[in-house]
């Protein structure tokens, strides 16, 4: 049985359904992310699952065992670190993290040896005194984490854990927070609105919009074969056209496929002619500019923008703007999303 059961779970407010009909399975060990857009219930969707938070409709069951709300949190091992990270303030961070061991009468010296230990690796160790309003954003979800972790629950639920940390600290609390997870073997239900942070750390994604699931699946299914133009749309770029475009027998279909899976090059290149494997679309080079490690390319084809990267490296000095170039978009790499009316 899977470690977390979610069925058919139904919730509103003020007559507003904001959770439609969820049901999801969490396996033992697993690293799942909820990934969606501001306002589509992800949080509510997690404090429901932690017993927070009432269902209008259906149940959750963690370990086979009923969430309802108001349930201790204690009787079931679950570990949260809330969106905004809900310290007690009047409390230091040692005390913070020690607060679950003491409840769950701990020994003063095997309390102290655990928070140092999650302290030192979570990078923490020395603002043991410190009070909540004497760290930074980055360090006091560092000390929620550590405190949700010092109790090793069998449950992890992480509601945006790394919004507060700037890009460079938040790339390696990405990887901390995977190996910990993996190493204590810990089923985790992560929350996020980065794209990026659910491509890099999770085994499966469920992408939610407005209360619904769009689509779950491993990272390289969301990104590779998106089942909806939400999803298509809301994770990485994506270019749609009309498959009239590519005079595809089927002219009513809509396709969409990656920048990075177009070609760019010169009209007169004839050796990329005779590629079977490529749709050729002719258009006008409209702008280039440096992404990092890739340069956009922006081509009008038959009045529509069409996004090309090329990784950093390609010879964009060939080409001038308003040149007229060839496209080669991969067959392989096309998606068909459905039929336009
Ligand atoms: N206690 C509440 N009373 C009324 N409406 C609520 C309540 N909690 C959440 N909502 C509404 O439910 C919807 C879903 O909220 P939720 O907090 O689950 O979104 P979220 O996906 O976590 O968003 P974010 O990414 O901004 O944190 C929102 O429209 C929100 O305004
Ligand atoms: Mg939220």
């Amino acid at each position: 049985m899977s470690h977390v059961q979610i069925l058919d779970v139904e919730k509103s407010f003020q007559g507003r359904q904001v959770l439609k009909r969820i049901n999801l399975q969490v396996e033992k060990g697993e690293f799942v992310t909820l990934l969606g857009p501001s306002g589509c219930g992800k949080t509510t969707l997690l404090r429901i699952i932690a017993g927070l938070e009432r269902s209008d409709g259906g149940k959750v069951f963690v370990g086979g065992k009923e969430i309802i709300e108001g349930l201790k949190k204690k009787a079931q091992n679950i570990g949260m670190v809330f969106q905004s990270y809900a310290l007690f303030p009047n409390l230091t961070a040692y005390e913070n993290i020690a607060f679950g061991l003491k409840i769950n009468k701990i020994s003063p010296p095997q309390i102290r040896q655990q928070v140092e230990e999650i302290m030192a690796i979570l990078s923490i160790a020395g603002k043991e005194k410190n009070y909540p309003h004497q760290m930074s954003g980055g360090q006091q979800q560092r000390v929620a984490l550590a405190r949700a972790l010092v109790t090793k629950p069998d449950l992890l639920l992480l509601d945006e854990p790394l919004s507060a940390v700037d890009a460079k600290v938040r790339e390696s609390a990405r990887s901390l927070i995977r190996d910990i997870q993996q190493k204590m073997g810990i089923t985790t239900i992560f929350v996020t609105h980065d794209q990026l942070e659910a491509l890099v750390m999770s085994d499966r994604i469920v992408i939610l919009d407005s209360g619904e699931i769009m689509q779950q699946g491993k990272p390289e299914e969301i990104y590779n074969k998106p089942a909806n133009r939400f999803v298509a749309n809301f994770i990485g770029s994506y270019n749609f056209l009309p498959g009239s475009l590519l005079g595809l027998p089927n002219k009513n279909v809509e396709v969409c496929i990656r920048p990075e899976h177009i070609k760019l090059v010169k009209l007169d290149s004839l050796a990329q002619e005779e590629d079977a494997s490529a749709h050729q679309l002719q258009g006008t080079l409209t702008n280039l500019y440096i992404l990092g490690n890739t340069i956009r390319a922006e081509v009008s084809v038959q009045g529509k923008t069409l996004l090309v990267d090329r990784l950093n490296g390609f010879q964009a000095s060939n080409f001038v703007l308003q040149e007229e170039v060839r496209l080669l978009l991969k067959k392989d790499a096309l998606n068909t999303l459905g039929i336009t009316s």
